[in-house]
């Protein structure tokens, strides 16, 4: 008993970061960071956050926000990634994969994203190690390509699968999307690189104003900044669960993988995220600042339950077909 109450104690004392779910908030053919004043964009996206969510972001969203399906209540900003579809194996048509939340995540959280903002790792105090300073209102990036294949390897770091055998059993990280039916669904993990030059909100590629120093994938420790990136930012982690479980008994053994991203990604490398900061005032910046406390900010961050969360929506500004059998994925060809 008391090795186990030690044990316990040490885990509580040196923790930092934060982990909370988001609910789903919308899945549509929008993406403002890569493809502003479109819509639609070309292809789908699973949206979390806040209520400002559009076709066009620009400004301050955190002050402009009035709900967000977060659990951290001040915090309006959106997270999204591509959308899974299974691909019938002999009649070719498609069937979107549901979101299910992370069985770790307070309850009455519906589909959505698990999201993290981790300062060192996922076992050490921050403030010991190096100060780390949040975005800016207007700050966006992506992590990973839609264009990435499997010869890229440096391209895909941070960017994994999980074959899950129960809610709470991962199995090891993969590259590439799993080779055989998951028990309990496909977990999708992107992280984003924590070192930014310090200057621009964005860049062409929504990329190069960040650099990402690590060459491992999960929850390790960055090593320091280079000087042409020299501001530390929070890591920001994205999990998602996809319940990939209704279609097992259609994947008959021996089969490709007929799991694909909604560009038409068979390849699990070209797996990519986007990140738009919406955080009210100084909100992130004071729970970056605590410190010995894990997932909940130090009581740094209102909450909100998550049924009054679930409450927050966006309409559906492109208005097309998403469900059911399909024949083609949402905006592609084929
Ligand atoms: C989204 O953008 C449109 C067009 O600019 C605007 O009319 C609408 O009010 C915006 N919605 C939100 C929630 O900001
Ligand atoms: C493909 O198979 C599914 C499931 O059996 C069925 O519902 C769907 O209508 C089929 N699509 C076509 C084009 O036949
Ligand atoms: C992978 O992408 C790189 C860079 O675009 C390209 O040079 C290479 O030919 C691609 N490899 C395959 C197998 O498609
Ligand atoms: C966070 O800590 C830094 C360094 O100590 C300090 O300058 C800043 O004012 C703090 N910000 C907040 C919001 O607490």
């Amino acid at each position: 008993m008391k090795s186990l109450s030690v044990a316990a104690a040490f885990v509580a004392s040196v923790q930092a970061g934060l982990r909370f779910g988001c609910s789903s908030l919308t899945i549509q053919r929008l993406d403002p960071v890569v493809q502003p004043g479109s819509d639609p964009s070309s292809h789908l996206h699973h949206i979390v956050g806040g209520n400002q969510f559009n076709a066009t972001m620009t400004g301050d969203v955190g002050a402009r926000g009035s709900c967000t399906t977060c659990q951290m209540a001040e915090d309006f900003s959106n997270y999204w990634t591509a959308v899974m579809y299974f691909k019938h194996p002999t009649n070719g048509s498609y069937h979107r994969v549901p979101v299910v939340n992370n069985a770790a995540l307070a309850s009455g959280t519906t589909g959505g994203i698990t999201v993290y903002y981790t300062p060192y790792d996922l076992s050490r105090d921050n403030l010991k190690q190096q100060p780390i300073t949040v975005f800016k209102p207007g700050f966006r990036m992506t992590v990973g390509s839609p264009t990435t294949n499997a010869t890229q390897a440096a391209k895909h770091i941070g960017l994994s699968y999980n074959c899950l055998t129960t809610l709470i059993n991962r199995g090891p990280e993969m590259r590439d999307f799993p080779t055989k039916p998951c028990p309990a669904g496909i977990f999708v993990t992107h992280h984003f690189p924590a070192c930014w030059d310090g200057k621009n909100l964005d860049s062409p590629d929504h990329q190069s104003h960040m650099y990402n120093t690590i060459t491992l994938d999960g929850f390790t420790n960055a090593p320091p900044c280079p000087s042409s990136h020299p501001v530390r930012v929070p890591q920001v982690t994205y999990e998602t669960v996809w319940d990939t479980t209704k279609f097992s008994s259609l994947w008959k053994s021996g089969d490709p993988n007929p799991f694909v991203w909604s560009f038409e990604g068979t390849s699990g490398y070209g797996t990519h995220a986007d990140y738009m900061f919406g955080w009210k005032g100084d909100a992130l910046q004071r729970a970056m600042n605590k410190s010995e406390c894990f997932y909940d900010g130090c009581g740094s961050i209102t909450k909100q339950d998550m049924s009054v969360a679930n409450k927050c929506t966006v309409k559906d500004m492109v208005g097309e077909n998403i469900d059911g059998w399909v024949s083609h994925l949402p905006g592609m060809s084929s």
